[in-house]
């Protein structure tokens, strides 16, 4: 069976950002809240971009910039409080996976009176959420092509998902020129979040024929031009615009082929300990791909085809070696840190493990993963007898 769906209205194209008066205009949007990271307020001349060109067409802007790196549930809640008292349209989010995820939940949270809480899950809410659009400056979150916001829970320290038919962006401006301000270190890790989602659609039990294209598409992208992008962001435009490209890719394919194991774990992390998302994953990625290899040659054999290809009469089994080789190596070159960088304690991983198993997308997993399975990655990763 294919099911695959795909509402959001997207513009790829550099310099989209200009557009974003008509876009906000199309979606019923007179004023709107404009969700953006603070880094990119402080550091970046985008918020200005956008927000005069907005007003310069009569547009009534509100800025909301109280977000941490992993949205909390209760920022979101102040956020469409905002939204409410201020009697704005709609939102446009401008930013990473933070501010999407964080303005995605706010845009159904104003319409709905219920604590957040009550909304976790699969279209637990009523009421259709106010007018949303999206704009990522970093290359991987795939958020403006999804159905699902991840926020932090504090009281419980675990993450929340939010997922709903109504929830997708009703547009996605996805413009590579944003691109150009975002440090190498996070074009790298963003890159590798990009590349996560692209091969968990892949080798993920969800997988279809419509997601492993846009998924084989995106990996051989990032494969190509992650690594001349993360060395020169501002002055190599074709190394840009494809790393941007691979990203919303791989955000509709993991959208509808899921992700897995890597994100289930690095859900944990990041909930427990605050660590940012695109690194965690990028962190993991290699342990989980080894774990999982014996059930997912011909899929990683598929990933190598795209990526780095051999001779077509290459055995599968060498296939999958070999990508998983030059994925590694790829790592090293992008300077991914290692798992102690984390500051994961080992008493945790206990708790961590089982935090994993919980995570929505652990079904979608090549293999069933019970705690031990993610326990043993984790003590492997430590070094933990
Ligand atoms: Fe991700």
């Amino acid at each position: 069976m294919i099911g695959f769906r795909m509402p959001t209205r997207i513009l790829v194209e550099p310099g989209a950002v200009t557009r974003l008066p008509e876009v906000a205009r199309s979606c019923a949007m007179q004023s709107c809240l404009l969700v953006v990271d603070p880094g990119l307020r402080e550091n970046t001349e985008w918020l200005d971009i956008a927000q005069r060109a907005l007003e310069s067409t009569g547009i009534r802007t509100h800025v909301f910039d109280q977000l941490e790196p992993n949205p909390r549930t209760s920022t979101v809640s102040q956020a469409a409080d905002v939204l409410r008292q201020a009697e704005l349209d709609g939102v446009i989010s401008l930013g990473g996976g933070s501010a999407i995820d964080a303005g995605k939940a706010a845009a159904m949270l104003a319409e709905n009176e219920l604590r957040i809480e009550q909304y976790e899950g699969k279209n637990r809410y009523a009421a259709p959420p106010r007018p949303f659009v999206a704009i990522p400056t970093t290359c991987g979150t795939g958020s403006e092509v999804t159905w699902v916001s991840v926020l932090s829970h504090e009281p419980t320290n675990s993450k929340m998902s939010i997922k709903g038919d109504t929830m997708f962006p009703n547009q996605a401006l996805v413009d590579a020129d944003l691109l150009q301000t975002l440090p190498p270190h996070l074009v790298a890790w963003t890159g590798m979040d990009a590349m996560t989602h692209a091969i968990e659609a892949i080798t993920g039990a969800a997988a279809n024929e419509v997601s492993d294209s846009l998924a084989l598409s995106a990996a051989s992208l990032l494969f190509r031009y992650l690594e001349r992008a993360a060395g020169d962001i501002e002055g190599d435009s074709l190394a840009r615009e494809c790393v941007m490209r691979a990203s919303t890719l791989a955000g509709m394919a993991f959208g509808n082929a899921d992700v897995a194991g890597v994100h289930c774990l690095s859900e944990s992390i990041g909930g427990l300990y605050d660590t940012p998302h695109g690194v965690t994953n990028a962190i993991l990625l290699m342990p989980v791909l080894r774990f999982h290899r014996p059930f997912i040659v011909d899929r990683l054999a598929l990933l190598d085809d795209a990526c780095c290809p051999q001779e077509p009469e290459t055995p599968a089994e060498a296939k999958a070696a070999h990508f998983l080789d030059e994925l590694e190596s790829l790592c090293r070159r992008l300077e991914i840190p290692s798992f102690s960088t984390l500051g994961v304690r080992p008493e945790d991983h206990g708790r961590l493990a089982e935090w994993a198993v919980r995570n929505g997308s652990n079904r979608s997993n090549p293999q069933p993963m019970p705690p031990s399975a993610y326990q043993r990655i984790l003590d492997g990763l430590a070094g933990v007898a």
